[in-house]
């Protein structure tokens, strides 16, 4: 029997030419996530269910669980000589690194723990995480404003009945399972390809009376399953965690959206995922795995970000399936 191949093995076999720099930046973050692993495991037991009972800079109510998160990754990560700067949803600004610490090449941003409404029902959550080359001079938060086709690698971590990282450094994904018996992530799903066709689509239905003409008519077909225009049935599955929603995507192929909509419009966003810690990460993946990632009016890897915190419609999956979202867009304007 072959031996297992592990994180950073496959990192320095499958792409020779990765920067050592960057190996040991990754192999840093899936340190941080199998610490975020083992909270997330001991549960209450380890005292991080609950409200932090503050908000984060979107006005977003914060879980014990998002503060933690967000201190393990800056404490793992700071330190390490590969950073110059680390921007999350949780933080008003980008987090600099000390002076006593070496200034690295790249910048990161993050979301800590994603789904976090998931945290106290036990439901899957995740991290999401996006890589890109930190420019020359002063890192500040318009450094962070990279559009993601600029990322150098896109990642997150599962943390569900197994904690799973799935990542790309440019050349197709691979996920890796946490053995926890050794601690180390283990290669276990070499070269992820989204199937192109499926009949599985995410979205939280609770907002159909929100939703513009394009999403209402993409999802009223799929309803009508073998008796309308798709000429067949369609499921659907919505987590509440974007990581879990977009993992099952990867792995047996649909379409996930968390479009615009009237009432996000009303509160003068333009999406509720943001781009440079979900949209921009996950849509490198998609890609990567074969898969689109869109708004539905463009590819989300190439919307240069206005801000920090700037929020996107977000629909990506099996390329079929976007591709015709994306076309019944381009007919209602
Ligand atoms: P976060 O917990 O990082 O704020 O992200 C939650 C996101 C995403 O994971 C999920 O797809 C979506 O919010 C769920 O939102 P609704 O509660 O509006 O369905
Ligand atoms: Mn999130
Ligand atoms: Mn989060």
């Amino acid at each position: 029997m072959n031996s297992p191949v592990s994180l950073k093995q496959q990192l320095l076999t499958s792409n020779s030419d990765l920067p050592p720099n960057l190996v040991a930046l990754i192999d840093d973050v899936a340190s941080a996530c199998r610490n975020i692993s083992a909270l997330v495991t001991r549960g209450a037991m380890a005292g991080v269910l609950g409200d932090a009972g503050s908000e984060n800079v979107q006005g977003e109510g914060q879980k014990k669980l998002d503060v933690i998160s967000n201190d393990v990754f800056i404490d793992k990560l700071q330190w390490s000589g590969n950073l110059a700067g680390m921007a999350s949803e949780e933080m008003d600004d980008m987090h600099p690194i000390p002076a006593a610490f070496t200034r690295g090449d790249y910048l990161i941003t993050f979301d800590p723990l994603d789904g976090s409404s998931n945290i106290d029902v036990n439901g899957s959550v995740g991290t999401i995480f996006s890589i890109m080359q930190a420019p020359a001079g002063d890192v500040n938060n318009s450094s962070f404003l990279q559009p993601g086709n600029r990322q150098v690698c896109a990642g997150y971590c599962l943390y569900s009945s197994a904690s799973m990282l799935v990542l790309t450094t440019g050349n197709g994904v691979d996920g890796f399972t946490l053995d926890v018996s050794s601690g180390e992530f283990l290669l276990t799903h070499a070269d992820i390809r989204v199937p192109a066709e499926t009949s599985e689509f995410s979205i939280n239905a609770a907002y159909t009376r929100h939703w513009f003409a394009p999403v209402k008519r993409y999802i009223d077909e799929a309803l009508l399953g073998s008796e309308g225009p798709r000429g067949r049935n369609f499921n659907m599955r919505w987590a509440g965690s974007m990581v879990g929603d977009v993992h099952r995507i990867l792995m047996r192929g649909g379409v996930f959206m968390y479009p615009a909509d009237k009432k996000l419009a009303a509160d003068n966003k333009a999406g509720k995922l943001r781009l440079l810690y979900e949209a921009s990460p996950m849509g490198m993946l998609m890609e990567q795995a074969g898969g689109l990632a869109s708004t539905g009016n463009e590819r989300i890897l190439d919307i240069q970000p206005d801000s920090l915190h700037q929020r996107v419609p977000v629909i990506m999956g099996s390329a079929t399936e976007v591709e015709l979202v994306d076309s019944y867009h381009s007919e209602a304007s």
